[in-house]
């Protein structure tokens, strides 16, 4: 049965079982859901383990064999670290006019719209933008209309999770890559929309890369969006050496896809919880009042805090699957008591055990975040950390949103600001509410998003101009 709200289940069998759980998939199949704290950073850091089959499938053909995710384990160290050039806080602080030219065009989206207003899609384009302008130097205009609605359809693909869809995955996690991939060429609306978003992606990162050398040649700046700086044109600049061209657009799928709907949908997660809290949201708006001006967006307790919060209640991928490459022992935080009642404080798995790493149910456990861990409680940020544990975990705030070890989210600085510069802008000038009859619900399509009662993406709010 597919559940009404993503967590139905999940935090029940949390709550019933403990952090660690076996579960029987589709046909059967194994798998061992973890939100022990140890465990889950043995998991993430640990060469024992990789995606899992269906996940590398569905990498190699949304993002393409050459993409940070899919190149082989070898290299993906060092293709991540010259990726991260344009991730640095250093690079991402350069964004920031592009960041908040996208939020003020957004606002004058919201001043043109009817009280009552579906804020995904806006916030869908406004982070598009900001991945056009920010990482590859487009403007919206310059990605181009068939490229837009592409993106798009891609997003409605990702948003569908039907029980066929669900049985598909079981079906496809199965397949050698190799037939798997031959299956992804079947004429089907869904796989040509994924085929179309590749090509065209192909197709505008390698024109872009043709542009900025010739803009090199010209004399003309290169290097104000992150394929500029990866690239490194700059000829005079002889301390750090560019990426070759088709490395860096072979990046481009993933990008406009990883930086997306990601940041828009915790976006959308968090003004919704936020309209549910008329007194937090009021504290908000006045401490970003104070700070109007220079905004020092990191010094800004409330707004962080309500930042931290969204991404622990709200992780856009909850839950990520990987497998063993070799029999393994995961270390666990709390000891676990067996059906049999035997006591362990590791468990032994196998090559070929699909682990899960249930992200979203770690970030509820009473144990690490207090009693009242399953409430959006901002304010449980602002005396220091409100994680209880003595693990160190993820890249920011001991949350494991965007992961943690070798395949950490690559834009999570890039997100963070875009989420301060939003929220400063949005909830300055605008008060955000549900509409009475809100029946909007959360699901997990590929990853999270919300879901209106006629099973389309959306999230209708009340926003209304501040004086
Ligand atoms: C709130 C926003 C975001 C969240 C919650 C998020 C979350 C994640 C997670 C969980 C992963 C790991 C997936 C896995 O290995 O299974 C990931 C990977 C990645 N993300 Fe993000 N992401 C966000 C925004 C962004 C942005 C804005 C960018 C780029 C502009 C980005 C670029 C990437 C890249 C390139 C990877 C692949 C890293 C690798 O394989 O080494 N993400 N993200």
């Amino acid at each position: 049965m597919t559940p009404t709200q993503y967590g139905d289940h999940e935090l029940g069998w949390l709550k019933l079982y403990g952090p660690v759980y076996r579960l029987k998939n589709c046909f059967g199949q194994d798998r061992l859901m973890v939100a022990d704290p140890a465990a889950l950073n043995y998991i993430a850091n640990s060469p024992q383990f990789k995606p899992s089959p269906m996940q590398e499938n569905m990498l190699y053909l949304l993002f393409g064999r050459k993409s940070l995710p899919c190149v082989p384990v070898e290299e993906h160290k060092s293709l991540r670290a010259a990726l991260n050039v344009g991730f640095t806080a250093a690079a991402v602080r350069s964004y920031q006019p592009i960041f908040e030219k996208a939020a003020s065009r957004l606002t004058e989206e919201l001043d043109k719209s009817p009280s009552r207003i579906d804020i995904c899609s806006l916030l869908s384009f406004a982070m598009l933008s900001i991945i056009g302008e920010a990482v590859l130097g487009q403007s919206p205009e310059e990605l181009g209309e068939e490229l837009i609605r592409n993106n798009f359809e891609i997003v409605a693909v990702a948003a569908s999770q039907s029980r066929e869809q669900i049985l598909a995955e079981a079906i496809g996690s199965r397949l050698p890559a190799w037939l798997f991939h031959a299956v992804a060429h079947l004429p089907t609306q869904t796989f040509r929309t994924i085929r179309d978003a590749k090509r065209l992606a192909y197709e505008l990162g390698n024109r872009i890369v043709e542009e900025k050398l010739v803009s090199a040649r010209n004399g003309l700046d290169t290097d104000a969006d992150v394929f500029g700086v990866l690239l490194n044109l700059d000829a005079s600049d002889t301390t750090k050496n560019g990426l070759p061209g088709d490395v860096v657009a072979a990046q481009t799928a993933l990008f406009l896809v990883a930086g997306q709907e990601t940041t828009a949908t915790t976006l959308v997660l968090g003004l919704r919880a936020l309209a549910q809290l008329p007194e937090f949201q009021a504290r908000l708006r006045s401490e970003i009042t104070a700070n109007a001006g220079q905004i020092a967006y990191d010094s800004m307790p409330l707004l962080n805090a309500f930042i931290k919060e969204t991404l622990r209640m709200f992780p856009v991928v909850p839950i990520d699957d990987r497998i063993a490459r070799e029999d393994t022992i995961i270390p666990l935080s709390e000891k676990i008591t067996l059906s049999t009642g035997e006591e362990i404080s590791h468990i032994c798995i196998e090559k070929g055990q699909i682990v899960s790493m249930a992200i979203a149910a770690f970030q509820r456990l009473e144990s690490r975040w207090g009693k009242d861990a399953h409430e959006f409680n901002p304010n449980r940020w602002l005396q220091g950390s409100a994680y209880r544990g003595a693990e160190a975990l993820g890249p920011y705030a001991n949350l494991m949103s965007f992961l943690g070890g070798p395949h950490t989210c690559l834009g999570w600085r890039f997100a963070v600001f875009e989420m301060q510069v939003f929220i400063c802008e949005l909830v300055r000038q605008f008060s955000f509410a549900l509409p009475e009859n809100d029946t909007v619900r959360i699901r997990l399509a590929t990853a999270l998003i919300p879901v209106m009662s006629n099973g389309q993406k959306g999230a209708p709010m009340i926003v209304s101009r501040i004086s």
